[in-house]
């Protein structure tokens, strides 16, 4: 992968690592896919956007499990989109990759959806960029449509700002163990300040919001049921509908 590098925001050097690492970096990662694709499995034929999809985990367990859907992959970067296209090579034919960034408009204009799911990436825009998106999403979505995400959120104080940092290292520890055999994961999950409740300052590239924002904004924005289904080490996945009948 050649990186070029972007101020302020994910870098290529963070897709690089994410794609090696997702499974030791993102605590319960199978647990979050698992629940995300529960999220979405009572859909008939359903067209999904897989928003910020990376190199394509969540989609394939999508695909996978549900053999009638269709997922547009979105994402910025051409290297996860290309990452993405390689993993989902069984799935020819019933996906598309769609190379944009979630702040621009036109994407939110262009198709509608029967659900849209995210993971790990709403948080990288400020508080009204997420109010903004939600509305658009409920727009995007057809009668009975579902939105799933699952993101970091703030912590509400110090103490549990302090336990979601600390669940966050336990879970990272026990992965790399499992998964490499060793502490390597965990070191450059360390090394590289991935643990977002660790930072002593405000970060400009990972802005999350409240749980109890964020399901303010969604109802705000037309949603109904607006709900948390699952949290752990300051990673909790939303979900809210838009209603059959309006
Ligand atoms: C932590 S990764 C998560 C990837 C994937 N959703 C997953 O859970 O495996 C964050 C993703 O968001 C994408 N991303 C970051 N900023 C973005 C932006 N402004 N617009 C679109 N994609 C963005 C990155 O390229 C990366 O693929």
């Amino acid at each position: 992968m050649t990186c070029e590098s972007l101020p302020a925001t994910w870098q290529c050097s963070d897709s690089e690592l994410f794609i090696r690492f997702s499974d030791v970096f993102v605590p319960r990662r199978e647990e979050q896919i698992s629940a995300m694709c529960d999220l979405l499995n009572d859909l008939a034929a359903p067209r999904i956007l897989d928003l910020c999809s990376g190199h394509g985990q969540l989609s394939e367990a999508y695909l996978r499990r549900k053999p009638d859907a269709h997922v547009t992959l979105l994402d910025r970067s051409p290297e996860m989109l290309a990452s993405a296209d390689q993993r989902l090579k069984a799935f020819r034919g019933r996906y598309e990759l769609m190379l944009a960034s979630i702040e621009e408009r036109a994407w939110r204009k262009r198709s509608s959806y029967d659900a849209v799911m995210t993971s790990l990436a709403v948080h990288h825009l400020d508080a009204e960029g997420k109010r903004a998106l939600y509305r658009d999403i409920r727009e995007m979505l057809t009668p009975g449509g579902v939105f799933a995400m699952t993101d970091l959120v703030e912590a509400a104080g110090p103490g549990t700002r302090q336990l979601a940092a600390d669940h966050w290292a336990e879970a990272v520890r026990r992965a790399s163990l499992e998964q490499f055999g060793s502490d390597e994961a965990e070191k450059i999950f360390e090394q590289t300040e991935w643990n977002y409740y660790r930072l002593p300052h405000p970060d400009p590239v990972d802005k999350p919001s409240s749980i109890a924002e964020q399901l303010d904004w969604l109802r705000e924005a037309g949603f109904a049921n607006a709900d948390v289904v699952w949290m752990y080490a300051g990673h909790a996945i939303f979900t809210a509908t838009r209603e059959a009948i309006e």
